[in-house]
């Protein structure tokens, strides 16, 4: 399904603060800086509860995509260039940081995905509203689970990408078939799709290590998997960015 959401406005920056929390990111390296993006938080009583095909997590902001911002940030700095005049798809949205980084940093165009439309609704639209009111025309937002979308990318609904992003999405293996798909799909030849996750996911299963051991060995004509960064903060569990391009 498409959805095409309605944006909220935002006249001032007093409306703006009472709609919006900031939410920075410090991007490491030499220079102490850090992205800020103004988001909503859900509403005290909204249902966040996991459950597995119904509900996957997006109203919480995970460290995946602030590790995918942090590294697009950093990348910048050392001169590649990951979003300007780029077709943009993030998979697995929820707030949607890194496609919101993508935009601010002259994205063609953004195509917003979750499998809830009530996130995109509720959540990603008004965050676009917050942070890229201007480039709201440059969105769309699609509702619906990954098997969907290799049809709306085969029918031209959507349109072939230049750079995939996504954050805490390779949390179950079950589901790394369905976006290998997406992927070979979606991404025009040359096309990158940049991965942000845990290299494994404890008592789920899933990660980096084993959706690159997957890749390689079942897509390897079509997709071509490195990993791009290693994040070990001690902290959390090792995560990683991973780099998968469309051959
Ligand atoms: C753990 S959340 C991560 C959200 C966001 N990327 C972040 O890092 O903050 C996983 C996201 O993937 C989406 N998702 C999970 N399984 C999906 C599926 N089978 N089809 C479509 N979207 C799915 C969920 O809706 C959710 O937004």
């Amino acid at each position: 399904m498409i959805e095409s959401v309605a944006f909220p406005h935002f006249d001032g920056d007093k409306e703006k603060e009472a709609a919006g929390t900031a939410v920075s990111v410090p991007i490491g390296g030499s220079q102490e800086a850090a992205m800020t993006f103004c988001v909503v938080l859900p509403q005290p009583d909204a249902n966040v509860e996991v459950e597995k095909g119904v509900y996957e997590g997006g109203v919480q902001i995970w460290e995946g995509s602030r590790d995918l911002v942090a590294f697009m940030a950093r990348q910048r700095q050392e001169g590649v260039d990951w979003c300007a005049d780029k077709v943009v798809m993030e998979l697995g949205c929820g707030h949607g940081l890194p496609a919101l980084f993508a935009l601010q940093h002259g994205a063609k165009s953004c195509t917003f995905q979750d499998l809830n439309p009530a996130v995109l609704h509720n959540i990603t639209a008004p965050n676009v509203a917050l942070n890229v009111p201007s480039d709201a025309s440059r969105c769309r937002f699609v509702s619906g689970d990954w098997p969907s979308l290799p049809r709306l990318f085969a029918s031209e609904q959507l349109d072939a990408c230049d750079v995939i992003l996504s954050a805490e999405t390779l949390y179950r293996e079950e589901g790394f078939g369905d976006i290998a798909a997406v992927l070979k799909a979606g991404l025009k030849t040359g096309g990158v799709a940049l991965f942000a996750s845990k290299r494994y996911y404890f008592g789920v299963g899933g990660g980096s290590v084993l959706f690159s051991q997957y890749i390689a060995s079942t897509c390897g004509s079509d997709l071509r998997v490195d990993s791009e960064s290693v994040i070990e903060d001690q902290r959390s569990n090792v995560r990683e960015i991973l780099r998968i391009v469309r051959t």
